[in-house]
């Protein structure tokens, strides 16, 4: 069998290594192990969970306000030290994180070949999303197999010159168009979520309200940036006492302590306006992305998600590694000017047809929930290959 470990660290990287941590798991050929490295506790777990996977390992290596030299370090002894004990085969890192860093460059120095899950990325500016786009550039640099989710990303790698062979492997096989793994997580969800009663979250809003959900906690946005958005929606707030805005708050405190600040007067009514939760469990978001008119955020994988299910998202930076989702998906960028968010809001609030234009794209940019067994098999061709 081939040792296989699969690293977590943060709320993204477990929802969308799950799917493929269940399909190797089904597979004989593969022992599994899920290495998680507590970069987050609580909203990783919440994640895991979901999709019934409890870790093997866990570095649990979260600190308050942690900094990234905290998370680089602890994270490449942690998973270093595993490496050492446990040899492995091959080890799958995700996205770009400093987990996702970090790890793979403990694999690295031990020469075990690293698969990149959603390589090629790129938004091309280094300070945007910081450090992600750092982490997954340095990603892509030590990492041996590319799962890249769509042809532009598999583009960026080949112009990095990264399709590169080694000795070991034939000219084209290191860079692979497998779809992203969110949206089998997202499919497998969905299938799962009939029956399934009304987030608890919602239970206060009258049924027909308008609704709309909202995320926000990028580090490049601290400060400055955030407290334009937040003023973007109370300016909204007032002037459509009618919405209502639910917002599930990041377990950064950093972030939830801007957030409250700015927009704690608008959930003080009865209906509240804007609706404060923990972050909610993946189906339940799932339900409220679905249930919301539209979505305001600067999350990755809500860009991702929120194309998949034909629904606009105004997405809350400058640009996106995601071009795909502004371009054949749902997504518009708006940045953080108040007016261009104040502008695109009142445009889907009152136009419907625009909102219908959504909703009516046939387009599928990140690929159709076959990702996961796309790269069990390429990651089986390469290790039989005694590459
Ligand atoms: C991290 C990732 C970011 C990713 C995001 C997904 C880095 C540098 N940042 O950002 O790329 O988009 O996760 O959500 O890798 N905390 C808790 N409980 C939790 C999670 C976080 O209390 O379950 C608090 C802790 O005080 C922690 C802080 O949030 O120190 C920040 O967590 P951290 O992982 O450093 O940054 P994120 O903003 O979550
Ligand atoms: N998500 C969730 N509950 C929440 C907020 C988000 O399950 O309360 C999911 C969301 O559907 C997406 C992922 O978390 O799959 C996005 O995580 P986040 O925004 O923290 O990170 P990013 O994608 O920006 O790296």
């Amino acid at each position: 069998m081939y040792r296989i470990t699969c690293v977590v660290g943060t709320r993204p990287e477990a929802i969308k290594m799950a799917p493929l941590i269940l399909t190797l798991k089904k597979d004989k050929r593969f022992a599994v192990t899920v290495l998680a490295t507590g970069q987050h506790t609580e909203m990783l777990h919440q994640a895991l969970s979901h999709f019934g996977i409890a870790a093997d390992v866990d570095l649990n290596i979260m600190r308050d306000r942690q900094t990234l030299d905290h998370i680089t370090s602890a994270v490449l002894t942690g998973v270093g030290g595993f490496l050492d004990e446990s040899p492995q085969d091959m080890l799958l890192v995700h996205g770009d994180t400093s987990t996702t860093l970090a790890a793979a460059l403990a694999g690295f120095y031990r020469h075990i070949p690293v698969g990149h899950v959603e390589a090629g990325l790129r938004s091309h500016d280094m300070s945007l999303p910081f450090p992600e786009e750092a982490n997954r550039v340095l990603t892509d640099q030590l990492a041996t197999l590319f799962f890249a989710p769509t042809r532009g990303d598999a583009e960026n790698l080949k112009r990095e010159g990264l399709s590169r062979t080694g000795k070991k492997l034939s000219h084209t096989s290191r860079i692979h168009v497998t779809g992203n793994t969110v949206i089998d997580a997202l499919f497998w969800t969905l299938k799962n979520l009939k029956n399934r009663p009304e987030p608890e979250a919602l239970q206060d809003i009258p049924e027909d309200a308008p609704l709309i959900l909202m995320t926000a906690h990028r580090r490049e946005s601290w400060g400055e940036p955030l407290h334009r958005i937040c003023g973007a929606v109370a300016d909204l707030l007032r002037e459509r006492p009618e919405i209502h805005i639910l917002i599930p708050l990041h377990k950064n405190p950093t972030v939830r302590e801007a957030i409250r600040r700015d927009l704690g007067a608008f959930a003080e009514g009865t209906p509240p306006q804007v609706i404060f939760t923990e972050p909610l469990n993946y189906p339940d978001f799932v339900s409220v992305m679905d249930r919301s008119l539209f979505i305001l955020s600067d999350s990755g994988g809500i860009q991702e998600e929120a194309s998949a299910l034909k629904k606009p998202v105004l997405i809350l930076r400058t640009l996106s590694e995601r071009p795909d989702a502004v371009t054949q998906g749902t997504g518009v960028l708006v940045g953080t000017d108040p007016e261009r968010i104040l502008s695109e809001a009142r445009r889907l609030l009152d136009n419907a047809a625009y909102r219908q234009s959504f909703a009516s794209r046939e387009s599928a940019p990140f690929g159709d929930g076959t990702a996961s067994v796309k790269i069990r098999d390429i990651i089986a061709q390469y290790l039989e290959a005694g590459a």
